[in-house]
Order: C-alpha cells, then structure tokens, then sequence
C-alpha cells in the first residue's frame, strides 16, 4: 500500500453569508452557552475526578465554558498503564489500518468537525476566525503529513547482496511517550500526542489548561474515529504531577514537549539525574521559547517590512512561538517605516474574537497579562525607551493589551531580548553605517534561535545578512514576516534554547520515535 504525498488542507473564507461562517457562529453560541464537564480520558474511559479547574474565555474572563477534571497521582500511574497494556496490540495493528484512523480524522477536520475545533480554539484561546481557521487547517496537515512521513521512513531500507537479505525493522520505542502541550496552537497539542502514535507508538497526553477545551474535542474525534483504548491518555494536570508520577516512569522512552525553556531545562536535568532508572535513553524532543526577529536593510521594500512587523508581531496577540517580537531597522528609512508602523497598528481592531472583523483578541491569561503589563510598565519610565503605539492595557473585562511598539534606544534593553510571548515588539534604530555590528548583535544578544526574517532588495546585502544569521534562527524569512510556516512547506523549529530541532511534521520528528532494529539474514 502506498499513499500519495499530500497537499495542505485549503483555508475557508468566512466571507459575511457563506455557509461555513454560519455553521461556525451556531457553534460559537452553543459552545459559549454552555459549561462542558471534561474528564481525563484514561485506557479509552471517561473519568471523573473531585479536583477540577474551571475553563474561562480569556477575552471575557468570567464567562465559564467548562470545567475540568485534574489527574492525580492514582489516575497518572493508570494512565501509564493503559498506554503500556495497549501497546502490544496496537504495535501489532498493520501500519495501514493504523493510518487509516489519522487520516479519516483528518477528512472528519476538512469536512465536518472543523466548526467544533475552530470554536473551542476561538473561544478557549481567543483566537480571532482566521488565526484558529489556519490552526486547524495545520492540525489536519499535521495528520497527513505523519503518516505520509511514517510511509517514507518504514520505505527507506539497506542494500543487500547476493545470498544476504538486510532489512531494518522501524519498531516503536520500548515504552510509551510523555506528551506535554502548550495552549497557542490547537494543532501543536494534537501533533506532540499523535505523531508518536502515527509511529505506533503508545502515549500520556498533558494538555495545557488553557487549550484544554478544543484538546478535549480533538481527544473525542481521534476516538470516534477508531483509536484503541489506551493508546493515548489525555490527563490535564499539573506540571509536578506530571514530573513526578509520569516523567520519572522507568518505562518513558519519549518525550514530546512545546513550552517554555525553562521547563524543558529542568525536564532534561530530571532525566539525567535519574538516567539509570530508565529502561531506555529517552528521546527528549522539544520546541521552546524565542526572541524572533525581523532585520530590515535600507535597500528594502517599506510597505511589506511595516506589514510584516505588525502581523508577525500582533496576529495571536504575539503568542505563537514564531512571533516577531524584536525589529532592526537603519535610520535612513526608519521614519518612513514609523510612519506606516503608526498607521498600521491604528487600524487593528483588538476586541471579542466572536466579531469576525477583529484582529486581535486577549492575551490567555493573568500571568501573562500580568507580564505585558510589567514589561510596559518599567518601559514607559525608562530613558531606554519610548512608546512608537500601543503601551495601554485593561483587564476589567478580558486580558487585553494593546498592540505595543517600544523604540529601545540599546539594543540590549530587556525587551529586546527577553522573551515577553505578548502583543509587545521592541524596535532598535541602528546607523547604516553600522549593518555588521548590529548583525552580530541580533545574532547573539538572544539565547534563542526559532525564527527570523531580513528584508532586504539588494542582493549583496541578503547574501551577507542571510551567512551572519545562518544560526540565529531554525526558520528563516526573505522578504516575509516571520510566522505562519506551513507543514510540508517550511518545516518548523528551532535551535540554542529554542528547541532541538527536530522538525514537527517532517520524517526528522518521526525518526525520533522509532528504534530501528536492523536484521541481516543469510540464504
Ligand atoms: N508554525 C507556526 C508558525 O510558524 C508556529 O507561525
């Protein structure tokens, strides 16, 4: 059996009277009107526990849209050992009909459950209609491309010779794998719990609390579609739970991780120090934090430079892990880039994501709101720095903060190398005269190497910038913003203290959750 290579899922308009924006504003309300119990989905049964968490919408944060049951330490050791009591059978299962139950998720994402998984992500994570309708549309690519993935991988076998057969078996990892997800993209969550089973492997699912809803709905398709009891257990809990009962199982032979630096640190720590427990070196697979950058030159275009600023800065409120969040840009065309960066941000409408024409909606929750506003607060009374739009926030309703553009005067002010994940980009001036110091500034003021983008129409000037900042990022951009890669087109992550690298959607990830056994037989 083979399959052909896919091609991305196609975006819907929503253009005011079609169909899908109709289907998706029944399912706004009915998803906004009700409180939905969630339980933990362990060996394939809804379980219900006495610690729960109440689910809010981030833009109207005292709107409840459901409430969440919380693992414990008796329902982590079940779920490890129902993914362990599933494994046999599911590793068993010819790889087509494995795949099968991916890829008719995937038709169910296109054709019918889009409006439920759009809604959740909308409404959960305050995405606004487009950037939830590419998020979805991703989490079916993400299902096709695995499995095509797996096909090239399981393909790929040694020479032999006369009176010799090799061949080399793709076998799933000795154990089950750690899931643990973060809230901005809907279809990051379902890829770190479903890529390593397309590879026939079995799975501990932690989703974050606050992508918990539209990770719920993914968890019930997945199921409705044929998915055996236990291969993957959805668990919200927390994070020392997860540490503790999951991550230390002698039996974690992976682990799949997008969040913060910080706690993929100190899940490689805890894994060293215990590494002689474990059965198996486990694969530690990780994309985490970034200072992303756009890095214009004097020869390049203004209107795209300024356009690609504020939507690589602003779209998701500047929560996605590719956000642009720091700007060099030479004085001899930064007025004219001020100038459209002013009118720009003016025009963006920040509000209700249930309004289809708003741009941006909440940041997702107190913390974070709490940081913009720490961020802003320390900018608007240093001498570092001053305010080219934005700089305001309130939370009397939702976690909003104004899409932010802060002049920093070094180009070390905190802002312009800490990670903020907010609607705020800092913006250093530099001299023309001094392109190559401000070059090996972008390059190593920063810890993180994720994502990053030159503007540029002189040749020379790309060639020079693209070698000076070949390791500041794991994508990188030509005259584009620095977001919205695509699977299957730029494969996505990155490096230094962004992430190892391994990247998602692509046969690079899925080669980590296998352990080849090679096998040499003689006639
Ligand atoms: N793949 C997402 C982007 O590139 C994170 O924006």
């Amino acid at each position: 059996f083979t399959i052909s290579k896919p091609t991305n899922d196609p975006f819907l308009g929503y253009m005011p009277g079609s169909s899908e924006r109709e289907e998706l504003k029944a399912e706004l309300e009915r998803q906004s009107n009700q409180i939905v119990k969630i339980p933990l989905i362990i060996g394939g049964q809804a379980i219900y526990t006495d610690k729960t968490i109440k689910v809010t919408m981030p833009h109207d944060h005292s709107h409840v849209i459901a409430e969440c049951c919380i693992a414990g330490e008796k329902e982590l050791k079940m779920a490890v050992d129902s993914a362990l009591a599933a494994k046999e059978e599911w590793e068993s299962m010819p790889w087509e009909h494995r795949s099968a139950i991916f890829l008719k998720a995937a038709d169910h994402i296109t054709n019918s459950y889009r409006p439920v998984l759009n809604a959740s992500t909308m409404l959960g994570q305050s995405k606004t209609v487009f950037q939830a309708e590419i998020d979805i549309a991703e989490l079916a690519d993400f299902l096709r491309f695995g499995v095509w993935s797996a096909q090239e991988i399981f393909k790929d076998q040694p020479s032999s010779s006369a009176g010799i057969w090799n061949r080399q078996d793709y076998r799933p990892l000795d154990g089950f794998i750690c899931a643990i997800t973060p809230f901005n993209f809907t279809s990051i969550g379902g890829n770190l719990a479903t890529a390593p089973a397309i590879m026939g492997n079995v799975a501990v699912w932690k989703p974050s609390r606050t992508a918990v809803l539209s990770n719920y709905y993914y968890m019930k398709l997945l199921m409705w579609c044929g998915l055996p009891a236990g291969v993957i257990n959805f668990v919200p809990c927390t994070g020392s739970d997860m540490s503790q009962y999951v991550v230390s199982h002698p039996k974690m032979a992976g682990f799949h991780f997008t969040g913060s630096t910080a706690v993929f640190q100190n899940v490689w720590k805890q894994v060293g120090e215990n590494i002689a427990s474990y059965a198996n070196y486990p694969r530690l697979v990780g994309e985490t934090g970034g200072k992303d950058f756009i890095f214009a030159h004097s020869s390049a275009d203004i209107e795209p430079l300024a356009t690609a600023i504020v939507r690589g800065s602003f779209e998701y409120q500047g929560q996605k892990c590719s956000a642009c969040s720091r700007a060099f840009i030479p004085a001899s065309i930064w007025p004219q880039v001020e100038t459209l960066l002013k009118a720009h941000t003016a025009a963006l409408k920040v509000g209700d994501v249930q309004e289809f024409d708003t741009f941006m909606g909440a940041v997702i929750d107190q913390a974070s709101f709490e940081t913009c506003k720490e961020y802003i607060d320390r900018a608007a009374v240093s001498p570092d720095c001053e305010f080219v739009a934005g700089g305001a926030y309130d939370d009397s309703k939702g976690w909003f903060v104004q899409p932010t553009i802060i002049r920093c005067k070094t180009p070390t002010y905190e802002s312009m190398v800490k990670e903020i994940f907010g609607p705020i980009v800092s913006i250093y001036v530099y001299e023309d005269d001094k392109l190559d110091e401000t070059l090996s500034i972008c390059d190593s003021a920063s810890p993180y190497a994720l994502t990053g983008a030159i503007f540029a129409q002189d040749r020379q000037a790309i060639v020079k910038m693209e070698k000076a900042l070949r390791n500041a990022s794991g994508n990188f951009y030509i005259n584009d913003k620095c977001t919205g890669a695509v699977v299957g087109q730029q494969p996505f992550g990155g490096a230094r203290a962004s992430g190892t690298n391994d990247k998602a959607g692509t046969t690079l990830n899925m080669i980590r959750w296998v352990s080849a056994h090679s096998v040499k037989e003689a006639f």
